[in-house]
């Protein structure tokens, strides 16, 4: 492992990186508890809102040329709906909020302090629209006793407290795809995790 060099891309620019993120995004979520047998079509229309919002926000880390880790965000008001009904169904004033996507490492490069890093860069990019008050993300609801999950896995969700944020009761999506190891894709419910910036701890 080479010193590792970082990158921004915001709006149009994360076209750029489309398939180096792709297949990132591919790699790392190909795990427990995302067991995401990804495509390069899906991941086309994923990124597609990401590349025509111009506040949207990609930090990246490289060894070398490639590209070994990579987070996004994006204001809530230019995601697709499935991501902004329940905030609109629970009286959230969506321009008030900022929505996190991926946040993922390849996993020689974990435990060195990205995970933080990927954090702050994206409440900072948050923090400079004077509308933002609020930042989110999702993550899958597996059950604890599913069949492919590693005896030593740990959930982020420590850690994710640690960073100040909170799973909001009945905030929840509906996100399909296909599960490594299926032949159809099946519906996934998604927990949202909230932070009022104002009450920033970290
Ligand atoms: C999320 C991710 C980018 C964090 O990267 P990282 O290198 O582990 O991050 P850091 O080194 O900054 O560590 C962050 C915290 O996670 C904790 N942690 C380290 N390894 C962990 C593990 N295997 N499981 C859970 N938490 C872990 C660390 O202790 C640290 O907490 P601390 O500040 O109290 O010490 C990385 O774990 C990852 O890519 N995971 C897979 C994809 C994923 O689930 N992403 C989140 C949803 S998109």
């Amino acid at each position: 492992m080479s010193e590792l060099n970082y990158k921004s891309f915001r709006g149009a620019e994360i076209d750029s990186v489309f398939e180096p993120l792709a297949k990132l995004r591919i790699a790392v979520f190909h795990d427990f508890p995302y067991l995401y047998e990804g495509s390069l079509d899906y991941e086309m229309e994923y990124l597609k809102i990401y590349a025509n919002s111009p506040d949207s926000f990609l930090f990246a880390a490289f060894d070398g040329h490639e590209m070994v880790g990579a987070t996004t965000c994006i204001p809530l008001k230019d995601e697709t709906e499935d991501v902004r009904e329940p905030f609109e169904r629970a009286g959230f004033g969506i321009s008030t909020i900022f929505y996190f996507g991926e946040s993922i490492l390849l996993s020689q490069y974990r435990g060195l302090g990205l995970g933080h890093r990927f954090f702050d860069e994206r409440e900072a990019h948050a923090r400079s629209f004077e509308l933002i008050k609020f930042t989110c993300f999702c993550g899958v609801i597996r059950p604890l006793e599913h069949p492919a999950r590693p005896a030593d896995y740990r959930p982020l969700n420590d850690f994710w407290k640690k960073r100040g944020y909170q799973p909001v009761i009945g905030l929840l999506s509906e996100f399909e795809w296909l599960d490594i190891g299926e032949t159809a894709p099946t519906m996934k419910l998604m927990q949202y995790w909230m932070k009022n910036l104002a009450d920033a701890i970290v």
